[in-house]
């Protein structure tokens, strides 16, 4: 097992190894006292680990509850979170307590959201079950749920107090949703580090991790608040989220980002920013991987959506442009210059 610690405002240790989540309880103890702990699943997880999860805080001392919701990015909503809540407040939980995050992104989002709004705020613990969630969403301390005009539109950051990465969860994960990891792993491989093409290729789930826990952890140190370095990690997200929302999150989260960084990089070069074209690249890894890049929406649909980003500010939003595999920076576009920028890129 390995472990990683990450300087935010709320230190906290990432732990990463393969059959470690039957331990979750002795972990959590190291940094949490016994106290009541709920957790919060979704209708899948709940089937495969809650009760390995539950026993193992049971035999360190913990007084555990359990809050179900149906699997999937519907739910990641304002009626889920307000369940929640409702919820936690009736099984008394207090501030000295704890929530643990147990399953993806989704169940991720939606507990920190809750975490860092019951009672102004108690302590959570992350144990990603998704690829996804390992390499990406349960390091951070971003949390949010959708609302009807878009992605994430509600949300705090808010540290957990520990995560618990089991990659062997990763065996009862359909292909699809490795698939989506894969785009989140592939982003952080353009935005800083090449040579992890080749291990996400290979399947090396426990370099992939650990690299883009890596990754992540210096810039969210760098900067937590996601006011300068941070927004690097959206590469592909503008155009992603606008897709995820207009099928009604039938384009996964994973594959919007997918199409979403091929889009970007296109238009970036198009547009003169840069004169490395990462499209082509992107395209061919991405569609080796199994990736559908076809957009089935018009210019004026995605526009539409891209506009509700919450990366807007003073009337422009920050785009990532590849300077170079491995390389990006960030570039402010004005809305008036969005539009042709997506133009361009959807060519
Ligand atoms: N907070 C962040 O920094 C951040 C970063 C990236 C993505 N996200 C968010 O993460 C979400 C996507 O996360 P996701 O892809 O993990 O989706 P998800 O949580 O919906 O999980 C995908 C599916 O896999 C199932 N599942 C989970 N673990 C399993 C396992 N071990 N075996 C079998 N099935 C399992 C779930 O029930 C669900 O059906 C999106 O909402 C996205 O916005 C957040």
């Amino acid at each position: 097992m390995n472990r990683f610690s990450v300087t935010t405002s709320r230190p906290y240790d990432i732990l990463i190894g393969e059959g470690i989540i039957g331990d979750s309880g002795k972990f959590i103890r190291e940094c949490i006292k016994p106290c009541r702990a709920c957790i919060v699943t979704d209708s899948n997880v709940n089937h495969l680990y809650l009760e390995g999860v539950l026993q193992s805080l049971r035999d360190n001392g913990f007084q555990t509850s359990k809050i179900v919701f149906p699997e999937g990015e519907h739910s990641k909503n304002l009626p889920t979170y307000s369940n929640i809540l409702e919820s936690l407040a009736e099984e008394g939980l207090s501030r000295s307590d704890l929530i643990v995050a147990l399953g993806g992104g989704v169940v991720g989002d939606l507990s920190g959201f809750a975490a860092a709004t019951y009672l102004r705020g108690i302590k959570y613990i992350q144990i990603p079950t998704t690829f996804l969630a390992a390499v990406d969403s349960s390091v951070g301390g971003k949390t949010a749920v959708n609302l009807n005009y878009g992605k994430n539109l509600a949300g705090a950051f808010w540290q957990p107090s520990m995560v618990i990465c089991d990659y062997k969860t990763f065996d009862t994960l359909p292909q699809e949703e490795i698939l989506n990891g894969v785009a989140e792993a592939v982003k952080s491989a353009m935005i800083m580090e090449q040579g992890l093409i080749d291990h996400i290729q290979a399947q090396d789930y426990e370099y992939v991790i650990e690299r883009c826990v890596s990754i992540k952890k210096s810039i969210v140190e760098a900067d937590e608040r996601d006011t300068g370095m941070r927004q690097l990690l959206n590469f592909g997200h503008t155009v992603g989220h606008s897709l995820e929302k207009l099928s009604s999150y039938n384009i996964s989260h994973g594959a919007g980002v997918a199409t979403g960084m091929v889009v970007e990089s296109r238009a970036a070069y198009k547009m003169g920013l840069t004169e490395y074209d990462a499209s082509g690249y992107l395209t061919e890894i991405l569609e080796g991987f199994g990736f559908d890049l076809s957009i089935p929406y018009t210019l004026e649909q995605i526009y539409k959506y891209a506009l509700n980003d919450k990366k807007i500010k003073d009337d422009s939003i920050a785009m990532v442009i590849p300077e170079a595999l491995g390389k990006c920076r960030l570039h402010r576009i004005s809305l008036e210059d969005l539009q042709e920028f997506l133009r361009l890129g959807l060519e």
